[in-house]
């Protein structure tokens, strides 16, 4: 299944493995971290959609970057393609071999190398689990800037090599702000030491930016060092229903100056001072998405029965004054009720409450898995422009499939999700191309966050200029040769 799949072919200048090879891995890792089993291979093989499916005979599992070195190394010199692989939660087929590639998985460097409570510098092993990092910091009082709903599987290297977003972007901003340093080794064994804890470092380019979202095409990266914000004490979620888009948006735009705007000024200004915006997540989904978490997540309930409105809202904010951030968000419910733009809402009375409005919004992704085959779209468009997109899929698409939509509205990202209960080139004919032009037409990207792995290698002119794609590429040859990666995001399959 998939557009791209079906025009890509496996590069012939790439060998293939035999014994002496696998005795060398050996060598290096032990027999234990040279994986050749095949219900494990299987596992590694798939992506978590269920729809990319390599055919790698070899997974490998290193424990230092040293290791990471000499795979590389020896891989380069034999012309065995490689794919880099983390916790496998991608959702554009990068994580997974597209033929026969070694798959290199980062999962046994998984340790803390230090922390500073001071700065809230973490620096760690590109292996670690978000969620092990999000509970480590936890005991330290510091969060992760970046949570999302794959958190219990994905690592902290397959993060920083999708750039990978989630649900606090619209606070903490985007890793290339938060990643401070990382270490990477390059396809042909050399390590780049770039694990600098500095806040400011203009000493000419600054290379480990190339990395973040590179989705492993420039080399693997064994370690990162990240700015973390300490953990605040107060944090209210709110659960609003709104009947049309349009308020959905207002709704946004009165929150940023709301929220603010409505309380005494001196406190204001001491708020922003100390405590900065106090918003820290704005996610939407609409009726068709919360249908279908009702239909295929067991245990979850419409918090705002009964179930007639068009589009939720999820709010949050985090600050340090409990009685005051709350006392803000009321009041600014409250307009916002008055006004019109929210038609019901409740605020989460404790953290279980909060937990089971959160388990609507992360749930999505696995609910689509349960309801069959899905069509997974990730776009960044104006705000104003977006739903007209999911309005103009479900006219096309008719009695054909589902249009579920749902995102991180605060960041102008949509999911545009096409839930039908098998593949069918039929429905994907009326979905691709259109919904790449119309997104290029409208200025958008057609990846917001999830990068472009398989499925949109080729696709990427949607989005970059002609020279700017060739420049990825010329960035992409002389970091590599063109010698590593079968297929990797930011380069142009030609
Ligand atoms: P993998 O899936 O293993 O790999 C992803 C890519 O990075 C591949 O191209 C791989 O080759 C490369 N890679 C992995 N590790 C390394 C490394 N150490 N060095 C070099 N290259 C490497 N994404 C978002 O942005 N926001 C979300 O809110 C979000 N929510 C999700 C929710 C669910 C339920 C799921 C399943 C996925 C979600 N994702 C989201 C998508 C996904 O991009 C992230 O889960 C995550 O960043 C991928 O990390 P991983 O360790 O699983 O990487
Ligand atoms: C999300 O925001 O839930 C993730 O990016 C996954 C998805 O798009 O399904
Ligand atoms: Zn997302």
């Amino acid at each position: 299944f998939g557009s791209a799949t079906t025009l890509v072919q496996r590069n012939p200048s790439f060998s293939t493995l035999n014994s002496d090879d696998m005795n060398y891995f050996k060598g290096i890792l032990g027999e234990k971290n040279v994986i050749q089993d095949e219900d494990r291979l299987s596992i590694a093989n798939t992506d978590w959609m269920h729809k990319y499916r390599g055919s790698s005979k070899l997974l490998l599992q290193p424990r230092t970057t040293e290791e990471v070195s000499q795979i590389l190394k020896y891989c380069n010199s034999r012309f065995l393609a490689v794919v880099p692989q983390g916790g496998n939660t991608g959702l554009v087929g990068g994580s997974v071999p597209v033929f026969d590639e070694v798959i290199i998985n980062l999962g046994l460097m998984n340790n803390i190398i230090a922390f500073d409570k001071v700065s809230g510098i973490l620096v760690c092993e590109a292996g670690c689990i978000l969620e092990n990092l999000i509970s480590f910091l936890d005991t330290q009082g510091f969060i992760m800037p970046l949570d999302l709903g794959a958190k219990g599987s994905c690592q902290i290297g397959g993060n920083v090599s999708t750039n990978a977003g989630g649900l606090r972007l619209v606070r903490y901003g985007s890793l290339h702000g938060t990643v401070l340093g990382l270490e990477a080794v390059l396809a042909n064994g050399d390590v780049l030491d770039m694990l600098g804890t500095l806040r400011k470092d203009n000493t000419g380019y600054d290379l480990k930016h190339l990395f973040i979202g590179s989705e492993g095409s420039l080399g693997i990266v064994t370690k990162v060092s990240i700015l973390t914000p300490p953990k605040l004490s107060s944090v209210n979620l709110a659960f609003l229903a709104c009947n049309d888009y349009f308020s959905c948006q207002k709704l946004q735009m009165l929150l940023l100056t709301r929220l603010a705007g409505n309380v005494n000024q001196k406190l204001l200004v001491e708020a922003k001072r100390k405590l900065g915006e106090i918003l820290s997540a704005f996610e939407f989904l609409d009726n068709v998405a919360m249908d279908l978490v009702l239909d295929h997540l067991d245990g979850v309930r419409n918090p705002l029965p009964p179930s007639l409105h068009n589009f939720y809202v999820l709010i949050e904010t985090t600050g340090s004054h409990e009685s005051y951030d709350r006392e803000k968000l009321e009041a600014f419910l409250l307009h916002a009720m008055e006004v019109g733009l929210v038609s019901d809402g409740a605020l989460a009375q404790d953290i279980n409450q909060a937990s089971s409005f959160w388990h609507i919004r992360e749930g999505l992704p696995e609910a689509l898995m349960k309801a069959g085959a899905v069509y997974k779209y990730d776009l960044s468009l104006p705000i104003e422009k977006m739903y007209g997109l999911v309005e103009e899929m479900r006219t096309r698409l008719g009695a054909l499939a589902k249009v579920v939509a749902y995102g991180h509205l605060g960041d102008g990202n949509l999911h545009l999700n096409i839930s039908s209960p098998q593949y069918d080139e039929k429905i994907l004919a009326q979905i691709e191309p259109f919904v790449y032009e119309w997104t290029s037409k409208h200025h958008g990207s057609i990846s917001a966050e999830h990068g472009l792995g398989l499925m949109k290698a080729n696709e990427i002119f949607y989005s970059k200029s002609t020279n700017t794609a060739s420049t990825h590429r010329s960035v992409w040859t002389g970091a590599t040769n063109g010698m590593y990666k079968e297929i990797a995001g930011p380069q142009k399959n030609t």
